[in-house]
């Protein structure tokens, strides 16, 4: 998602409590997740998944919160989970942070028991209740820090963030930092190089070099789990050749997922934010061309956001069936999950789907029925 998330949210979860950290499943059967032809094995078991995402979850400081939202998720069917696994600041706060960029200082990683120590608790808590986790190193966007912060830093700008050597040191001190608390847990479904990556005006090159650079550098730090962009999906041409199907933002959907470290593609679908008038009708072809391309490439793809702001089962529902049904698309993650916690609901963005809603009913409980 492109536009602000930070809400009421972010000033909800101020204190850090210290309940005890839950004890782990220590299931047999969980193994770390792989491809497998177009799909992916779970824990033992090939096939299309349903799941969702949270960018808050790594944010909440009460532990019980993180084990309701895992006990849902489970009771939901939903499997996989895609969270923010970044968090920069650029100036001190006694909120939750992972990373900091404060002018004159040099930047920290955090961590502390308000830092890297709640996503160790969603990594364990995942763990306990057999969901698998997407984890993310930066944000194109804004929110909660991302390229801007490090842009304002080191004066660089959405281009040159890409290349410039202090920039990518940084970044990979980072992913070092996360990856290495992680690298045997067999809760974690994939590393991702960053949320919806874009070099608008930029030869898709730059964005390929460094999306090679980097899923080279995971996999020497964590031979063992799978790696993604977590692009858009944006197209080097086809579909009905509108906005989406340019290189306009320096994408290439189909040259990124060959990336030999790449281990399966993203996509993401927000018709109305893209300007396009028939959602149905784009959304399904959207999803048809990337399968095709996935298909072709050998490797599976994960529909990895989408919603809409209204008419939600009308057309998400329909958008899940053709991924379902579509060869080469192997699972599809909402946006976004929406609980009711001991602080009340979760952040409504508009395209929040409520555990226990009649959207959830829909959505959720009927999709993963029809999967089965
Ligand atoms: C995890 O990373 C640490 C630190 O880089 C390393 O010492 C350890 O061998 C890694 N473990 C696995 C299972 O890859
Ligand atoms: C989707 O595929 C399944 C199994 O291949 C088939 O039974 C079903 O009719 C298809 N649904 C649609 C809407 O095409």
């Amino acid at each position: 998602m492109w536009f602000p998330k930070v809400g009421a949210l972010a000033l909800a979860y101020l204190t850090v409590a210290t309940s005890t950290p839950i004890e782990l499943q220590n299931d047999a059967s969980a193994s770390v997740p792989s491809v497998s032809g177009l799909k992916f094995n779970i824990d033992g078991t090939t096939g299309y998944f349903a799941g969702t995402n949270s960018y808050w979850i790594g944010f909440l400081t009460n532990n019980a919160d993180v084990d309701l939202v895992m006990s849902h998720l489970k009771a939901s069917g939903l499997k996989v989970l895609r969270v923010w696994g970044f968090n920069d600041v650029t100036q001190t706060t006694s909120g939750v942070w992972y990373q900091s960029f404060i002018s004159g200082k040099t930047p920290q990683i955090n961590t502390g028991a308000n830092g890297l120590q709640r996503l160790d608790y969603v990594v364990s808590s995942a763990e306990a209740h057999a969901i698998k986790l997407i984890i993310n190193f930066v944000n194109n966007w804004g929110d909660y820090g991302g390229m801007p912060a490090y842009n304002t830093f080191y004066g660089t700008t959405k281009t040159t963030w890409y290349t410039d050597a202090k920039v990518q040191a940084q970044y990979q001190a980072y992913i070092k930092a996360v990856v290495s608390r992680y690298n045997s847990s067999t809760a974690i479904f994939a590393w991702e190089l960053a949320n919806e990556p874009r070099c608008n005006g930029c030869a898709t090159s730059i964005v390929t070099n460094w999306a090679t650079k980097t899923s080279a550098y995971i996999k020497s730090l964590d031979p063992n789990h799978m790696i993604t962009l977590g692009d858009e999906g944006f197209m080097n041409g086809g579909g009905d050749g509108s906005y989406p199907y340019t290189t306009g933002e320096g994408m290439d959907f189909e040259a990124n997922l060959k990336i030999p470290d790449i281990s399966f593609g993203t996509f993401h679908l927000y018709p109305t934010s893209w300007g396009e008038k028939d959602a149905l009708g784009f959304g399904n072809g959207w999803i048809k061309a990337h399968g095709a391309v996935c298909a072709s490439v050998s490797k599976p793809c994960v529909f990895e956001e989408y919603g809409m702001e209204t008419n939600k089962p009308a057309t998400e529902g329909p958008w899940q069936t053709t991924a379902l049904n579509t060869s080469g698309i192997a699972g599809d993650m909402y946006w976004q999950y929406g609980d009711t916690l001991s602080s009340g609901k979760t952040a409504d963005d508009k395209y929040t789907i409520y555990y226990g809603s009649s959207d959830f009913a829909s959505l959720v409980t009927g999709h993963v029925k029809n999967i089965g």
